[in-house]
């Protein structure tokens, strides 16, 4: 049985992902992960290309990951492609944010992350694809989004050094790392802390389609890393070239105007 599995399906970027790897690829199965069961059925529901299975997991608890472990081991899939969009950021200063919303980013965009790739990679052969949902807040550190950012380029990284130990098996991994995104719930989240305009404006925030759309090509062409909008290419590159002490004073300026 070859399949897909998305992780964050219940909205924004994995809803997406779902939608536009249900049109482009022939598989049997795409699984959906997200706490939000009637969300992923709903999702479910309106695919009709393809048999889409919801399963309703906060990814954040080690029982989930004894679930999804018993299900690949029960369905011996062949995952072809595996989408980890799953994530959470808060924005404020380290007395804005809580300490479990702090834990919980760490857990859900490092921890299960990695635990969710590991647990799926001996199910994956040769031209598989993993696609590590990251940001460009992974290309320098942001204060205000200090664990949000850190967390992000834990992720980048670990997905750039793992790339490396899987081009061996033929299997393409990439670290997908998008700008501000308008038409998700990621920013709402975000500004839910003591400090709701720590962060007042997203200018030139991108789309979730084109981002999907880009990101999907760029996994096939096997980039390491895909910066899917004109502004996460820029970013990228201005973070490479000045120093972050300028960076962060930049965005210190941008993020109060
Ligand atoms: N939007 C942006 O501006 C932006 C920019 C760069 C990178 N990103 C990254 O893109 C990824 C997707 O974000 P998005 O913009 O699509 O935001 P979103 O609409 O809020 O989607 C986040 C997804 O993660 C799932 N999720 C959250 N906590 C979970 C948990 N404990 N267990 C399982 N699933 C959980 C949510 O589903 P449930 O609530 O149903 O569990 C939801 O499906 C994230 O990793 C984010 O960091 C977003």
């Amino acid at each position: 049985m070859q399949i897909a599995v998305v992780t964050g399906a219940s909205s924004g970027l994995g809803r997406e992902f779902v939608y536009q790897i249900s049109r482009t690829e022939t598989l049997d199965e795409i699984w959906v992960i997200a706490r939000r069961k009637n969300r992923l059925q709903e999702l479910s529901a309106k695919i009709k290309t393809v048999h889409v299975r919801p399963i309703a997991l906060d990814l954040t608890s080690q029982k989930s990951m004894t679930i999804y472990r018993e299900l690949l081991k029960q369905e011996n899939p062949d995952v072809r492609i595996f989408v980890n969009a799953a994530g959470f950021g808060k924005m404020g200063n380290y007395a804005e944010i809580s300490r479990q919303d702090c834990d919980s980013m760490i857990d859900l965009d490092c921890r299960a992350a990695v635990d969710m790739t590991v647990l799926t990679l001996p199910y994956m052969r040769e031209g598989a694809r993993i696609l590590e949902i990251c940001s460009t807040a992974a290309f320098q550190p942001l204060s205000a989004l200090s664990v949000y950012a850190a967390s992000k380029a834990f992720l980048l990284h670990y997905t750039r050094a793992l790339r490396w130990e899987l081009s061996p098996r033929g299997i393409h991994t990439t670290a997908v790392c998008p700008y501000w995104i308008k038409d998700t719930e990621f920013i709402s989240t975000a500004k839910k802390t003591r400090n709701s305009t720590a962060v007042r404006h997203f200018p030139l925030a991108s789309h979730v389609h084109s981002v999907v759309k880009l990101a999907l090509m760029d996994s096939r062409l096997n980039l390491a890393v895909s910066t899917p909008s004109p502004m996460s290419f820029v970013h990228r590159i201005f973070a490479k070239f000045i120093p972050h002490s300028a960076m962060i004073g930049i965005w210190e300026l941008l993020r109060r105007i």
